[in-house]
């Protein structure tokens, strides 16, 4: 029997943790099948991406885990990913060059990673930051530009471009302080919008120029690919905790509880598609309340939102390189008609909600929102077992050293 490997993905949210089981065959790199999950709205301690409260997040990620691995009938896993963000995370583009020495100037695994390196240390940071993650977009040599994998050419020079993901390092400590104490063996840390856009970009998507949007409970996190790498990342405080405090605000539905069912029951940001005489029922308040009105609250708060994604996306500085369209993802994203509502303000690059591909089996998860940057991470991790399978002296791990994610 060919040996298996489990995969195990976990989502840290501020209003969800999500945690994914995967199986694949080690030497089958295509069929990754899943077979187990869990997911839980118990209070994840767990503010903006920092956590608050360890004691429950490690309360729900013991929970989610265990739950995940039961009903994949599984121990323990053989890899585990978890992703991760924050306010205070953020992303730069740097770039260096290193001169190629040895006498057959080939380019060697190490020269690569001595210029990613190089490139690296060209950011200052702060004693509290830490990087995350380095991606490579491009590399250079004297005389030939925008080389995928420089390994094994002949070159003078050899210059990289390189994203690097920045975090605090209290927070990641504590994140990592939690996954311990929830007895996770060597857990490894994924930036989320790597891990969605993973889930819901083909190769094709990523090579065009694509966008993955996360639309959570407090934050929105954006991803910006092209040549199959990120180009691009920013986080907005802003997410679907908003839109509901806007309309109990607004419209005092009577609390925050009964504002979120009402959200997601009678919700759309498209106020024209509703006739104007439809009503809501406020049963605990005896009243009723314009649906009508409730979409113009929610669309102003998606307005805002979106513009702001826009501006990000303009910041990347290949908005109209967008060929493999814009993807929301996050339960924020399940507010009917935002994406008409994308589209309209976004314009060109084509918005369609994520999609998870390329997973078999448990076709009820596969299609829950809720599990998409936890899909994301066992996928992630199987690129990674990939890698180690056909590249056996590469440094650890797909996520920071590979070009291409795809
Ligand atoms: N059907 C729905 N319609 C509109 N909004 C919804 C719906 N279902 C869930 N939401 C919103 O989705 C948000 C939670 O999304 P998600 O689970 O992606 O967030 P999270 O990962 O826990 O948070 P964060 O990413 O900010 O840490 C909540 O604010 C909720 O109101
Ligand atoms: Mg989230």
């Amino acid at each position: 029997m060919m040996q298996q490997s489990v995969l195990l993905g976990i989502d840290l949210g501020a209003s969800k943790i999500s945690a994914v089981v995967a199986v694949r065959e080690q030497e089958d790199t295509t069929a990754l099948r899943v077979t187990g999950a869990s997911l839980t709205n118990q209070p994840t301690g767990i503010r903006q991406g920092q956590i608050t409260d360890i004691n429950s997040t490690v309360e729900a990620i013991r929970r989610v885990v265990e739950e995940a691995l039961r009903t994949a009938g599984q121990i323990r896993p053989d890899g585990v990913l978890v992703t991760v963000d924050g306010i205070q995370f953020k992303g730069e583009n740097l770039r260096d060059t290193v001169t190629i020495s040895s006498l057959d100037r080939v380019i060697t695994i190490h020269d690569r990673d001595r210029v990613m390196e190089q490139a690296t240390n060209t950011c200052k940071l702060t004693k509290e930051e830490t990087v995350l993650h380095k991606n490579p977009q491009w590399f250079h040599i004297k005389g030939q530009r925008d080389i995928k994998n420089p390994i094994n050419m002949i070159g003078d020079t050899l210059e990289a471009e390189v994203r690097i993901i920045i975090a605090p390092a209290s927070v990641l400590e504590n994140i990592n302080r939690a996954l311990h104490l929830s007895e996770l063996q060597s857990p490894r840390l994924c930036y989320s919008p790597i891990a969605s856009a993973q889930a819901v970009l083909s190769r094709e998507d990523a090579e065009n120029g694509a966008v993955v949007v996360d639309i959570g409970d407090q934050l929105t996190h954006i991803g910006v690919f092209m040549s199959g790498s990120l180009f691009h990342s920013a986080v907005i405080a802003i997410g679907g905790s908003h839109f509901t405090r806007d309309i109990e605000a607004m419209k005092h539905l009577g609390g925050i509880k009964v504002a979120e069912r009402i959200k997601r029951l009678y919700g759309t940001v498209l106020p024209s598609g509703v006739p104007a005489e439809e009503m809501i029922e406020l049963e605990d308040e005896g009243r009723q309340v314009s649906r009508r009105e409730l979409a113009e609250v929610l669309q102003s708060r998606a307005v805002e939102l979106l513009n702001m994604v826009l501006a990000e996306i303009g910041r990347s500085g290949i908005m109209h390189e967008i060929h493999g369209g814009v993807h929301l993802v996050g339960g924020g994203a399940l507010l009917p008609h935002l994406p008409i509502l994308a589209q309209h303000l976004l314009g060109r690059p084509r918005v369609v909600l994520g999609k998870v591909s390329g997973l078999h089996g448990l076709p009820q998860i596969v299609a829950n929102p809720f599990f998409t940057n936890a899909l994301g991470a066992v996928k992630v991790l199987s690129e990674d077992l990939n890698e180690t399978f056909f590249q056996p002296g590469k440094p650890n791990g797909i996520i920071d050293w590979v070009k291409g994610l795809f």
